[in-house]
């Protein structure tokens, strides 16, 4: 993405999960666009945290912007161990925990029960210095307590969502298009959802909320600071159109000058106001 942004324009980057382990990921295919959002399952494919802290952090940090390393364990063990690896990188802008994702068996999936979310967060708090950010999913019936566990362990943010579980069937051939069968919807499909689960949260916790879930255009950044994110991350947009998050924060300076602030962060969670 070097060609389409100044790296230094954005607040950071989140770069994909690292798992202690190194791992091939699910079969392909991996990914399919349907209808209404992009469906995926790359199951956490990655050189794993000996490689990361070898050769790719070196890299990532010399990119002129904030780097919040993203990892998932399969128990709480192993999360810890990875942040303590990694707070021996204090250029880290922070942690982000995924214990959401939905295409991945055995254990990953911690987010959805509070008191494993609060047991690795609270280990994780405990083994490192840098911030750390819960990554939480949208498959559960009710985030906001997820959320609050999160934030009584001490997280310091947490991003709202993680993709929405779902599948494609190829009904000729009676089977599931997917190589993992189930897969992870993201894209515009499931900014109605990402909206409501930032809404809800921000009403129930004080800890910032990084919003995520099919942001396209400034209009959806907006959106979601309005209901209560302090800032956003961009996924699915990126690879149909690299360039966009320079673009949203070109136009969200535009934007605060045209609503008479002299601040975003006078915008967020206005709608509680
Ligand atoms: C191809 C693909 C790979 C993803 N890999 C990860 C990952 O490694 N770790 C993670 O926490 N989220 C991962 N996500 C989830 C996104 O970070 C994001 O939470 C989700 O896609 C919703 O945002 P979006 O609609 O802007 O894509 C992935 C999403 C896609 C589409």
């Amino acid at each position: 993405m070097t060609a389409y942004i100044d790296f230094a324009r954005l607040g950071g980057i989140i770069p994909k999960t690292i798992t202690l382990q190194p791992r091939i990921g699910n079969p392909p295919p991996r990914t399919i666009e349907t209808a209404a959002g992009l469906l995926n399952s790359i199951g956490l494919d990655n050189d794993g945290l000996e490689k990361f802290t070898e050769k790719h952090v070196d890299y990532l940090l010399g990119l002129n912007t904030a780097i919040i390393a993203n990892i998932a364990g399969k128990n709480v063990a192993e999360f810890t161990m990875m942040a303590s690896r990694l707070n021996a990188f204090p250029d880290l802008a922070g942690l982000e925990l995924n214990i959401s994702c939905p295409n991945v068996s055995g254990g990953v999936d911690f987010g959805t029960n509070p008191e494993m979310t609060a047991a690795v967060v609270r280990a994780v708090r405990s083994a490192c210095d840098l911030p750390v950010v819960a990554k939480l999913t949208p498959n559960v019936t009710n985030p906001v307590e997820i959320a609050q566990a999160a934030a009584e362990a001490g997280a310091d943010a947490v991003s709202l969502i993680n993709t929405l579980q779902g599948m494609a069937i190829d009904w000729r051939k009676r089977k599931p298009i997917l190589g993992n069968v189930l897969g992870g919807l993201s894209g515009p499909a499931i900014k109605p959802v990402a909206l409501r689960i930032v809404y809800q949260v921000a009403k129930a916790v004080n800890i910032p909320i990084i919003g995520v879930g099919g942001i396209a255009n400034i209009d959806d950044v907006m959106e979601f600071l309005v209901a209560g994110a302090s800032a956003v991350q961009i996924g699915t947009a990126n690879f149909y159109n690299p360039g966009l998050a320079k673009q949203l924060v070109d136009q969200i300076d535009a934007i605060v000058v045209e609503q008479g602030y002299e601040h975003y962060s006078k915008i967020v969670g206005s709608i509680h106001r």
